[in-house]
């Protein structure tokens, strides 16, 4: 249950100006009608307490009294609630009479509500139970406590620089990466890297982006709003498929590609080393550049970690990565390394210097590091509950993509098309999805992309034995 507490709207803004200026309607008339526009409106929420009556009568620069007689009506009707040795409160009903001047302002709706997940299958969610909620606060305050007053008001184009530090030192550290701390920006995440790196190839006169098929649509849509038109390239068992890049290269004049080397998304190959070395020298020669996204690199399973692709050609790969997947989406926090000779104009809405001295305190006092251990033990242990479950669900359906990340491949039979489970599954709250979300090409076996990052471990076979009923 979510805690709900009173809201103290003592700094409450009634136009009186907007509920008319001549002498009539009077003005205990015209707080009467402000306050209840303000309730109307949902300025004034249920259940928050209006100021006392001399702090509004100051504020609004009317006697105390037209205060009190507005708030009196108003509780006599019922809209107010008056408790003794309590603040006045907006009281909870359907319907609050009209204020009698002035605009309607209609609220915007909130969008109908989703029905529930029961089984979180969907893939690119980290376990939110798991979200380490006092090791991030202890940054956040450790990293508040120790920011120098003038820092507090510095320009800090590139992110703050003892957090640009940490990211780098961590990406040298746990990615392999040659990263210069000139070199990190500070971003929102993977998509605020996608829009600054793609605006700039614009500027620099880049009109095609090449993209992995399948990939995860919201990079390529960031970079088709910046004037990038996505290319497709096919994937298969070792990643992106170098010879094909290079020829559609050649026919549309791109000279950048997008790709998930250490651990392909969808699909889960990671790049085999000679189509890295491939893909970086065809970068060295056609003054091109590779966008890495990073973006679960660190969760591995079967196999030894593949090191960033950035530090074969620092030059020529820009790595963009992401607290999204490792941590929580809700942080809202990520970085870019770039080449030295890629640098974009600094972000014009940069993350909160707060929260980048959190970042920095996070990575500097291992916290990072220490849950990417604890979740991989635990994502492992949970993949293995769930191929255990498939294998006696079923026997018959091939599973890919297993070695890393946090979901697999599950091919459908030819006859069980991947939208009609995907339907059903909503409806039972089973949270399904399709492979034909990340891909156009028909060619391709339907198939589900199923996600165990946010799989809750004592569903594990009972959501399994759901999907099995609902393919069979
Ligand atoms: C392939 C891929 N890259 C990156 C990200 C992270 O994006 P962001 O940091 O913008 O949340 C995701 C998140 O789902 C993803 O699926």
């Amino acid at each position: 249950m979510q805690k709900t507490r009173p809201i103290l709207a003592w700094e409450m803004l009634l136009d009186l100006e907007a509920e008319g200026t001549d002498a009539r309607p009077p003005l205990r008339d015209r707080v009467e009608n402000a306050l209840r526009r303000a309730i109307e409106d949902g300025r004034l929420v249920t259940g928050s307490a209006v100021p006392p009556s001399r702090t509004l009568a100051e504020t609004l620069g009317v006697s105390r009294w037209v205060v009190t007689e507005a708030y009196g009506q108003l509780v006599a009707e019922g809209v107010l609630e008056a408790r003794t040795g309590s603040a006045t409160r907006v009281a909870e009903r359907q319907e609050v009479p009209k204020a009698t001047r002035g605009n309607d302002h209609p609220r915007p709706r909130d969008p109908a509500p989703a029905p529930p997940i029961r089984y979180d299958l969907r893939p690119g969610i980290p376990d939110l139970r798991a979200t380490p909620r006092s090791r991030w606060a202890a940054a956040l305050r450790a990293g508040l406590a120790d920011l120098p007053d003038r820092e507090l008001a510095a320009a800090h184009p590139f992110g703050y620089a003892p957090s640009r530090a940490a990211v780098a030192a961590y990406l040298s550290r746990s990615r392999h990466a040659d990263a210069d701390p000139d070199r990190v920006t500070i971003t929102h995440g993977a998509t605020d890297g996608m829009d600054i790196l793609t605006r700039e190839l614009h500027g620099r006169g880049h009109r095609a982006l090449l993209v992995e098929d399948p990939s995860w649509p919201r990079l390529r849509a960031v970079a088709e709003d910046n004037g990038l038109r996505p290319i497709r390239v096919p994937v298969d068992d070792d990643g992106i498929d170098i010879e094909v890049l290079a020829a559609l290269a050649t026919r549309t004049g791109a000279r950048a590609a997008l790709v998930t080397p250490a651990h392909q998304f969808p699909l889960g190959a990671a790049l085999a080393p000679s189509r890295r070395e491939q893909l970086v020298r065809w970068a060295r020669e056609h003054a091109g550049l590779v966008i890495e996204d990073d973006y679960d690199a660190e969760f591995r399973y079967d196999r030894r970690p593949v090191p960033a692709l950035q530090r074969l050609a620092p030059d020529h790969v820009a790595l963009i990565g992401s607290l999204s997947k490792s941590v929580s989406p809700s942080l809202g926090l990520g970085w870019m390394l770039l080449p030295p000779d890629l640098a974009p104009p600094p972000s014009a809405a940069p993350p909160s210097l707060i929260d980048q001295a959190a970042l920095a305190e996070f990575i500097t006092r291992g916290d990072l590091e220490r849950h990417l251990r604890s979740s991989r033990t635990r994502f492992r242990r949970r993949r293995q509950r769930l191929l255990d479950a498939l294998t006696i669900e079923l026997p018959e359906l091939a599973v890919t993509g297993i070695a890393a990340g946090m979901h697999l491949v599950l091919t459908l039979p030819s006859h069980v098309p991947a939208s009609a489970v995907v339907g059903a599954g909503a409806s039972e709250g089973l949270a399904l999805t399709s492979l034909r979300r990340y891909t156009d090409t028909a060619d391709r076996p339907d198939a589900l992309v199923l996600g165990y990052g946010n799989l809750d471990d004592a569903l594990v076979e009972e959501a399994i034995a759901h999907l099995a009923a609902l393919v069979r």
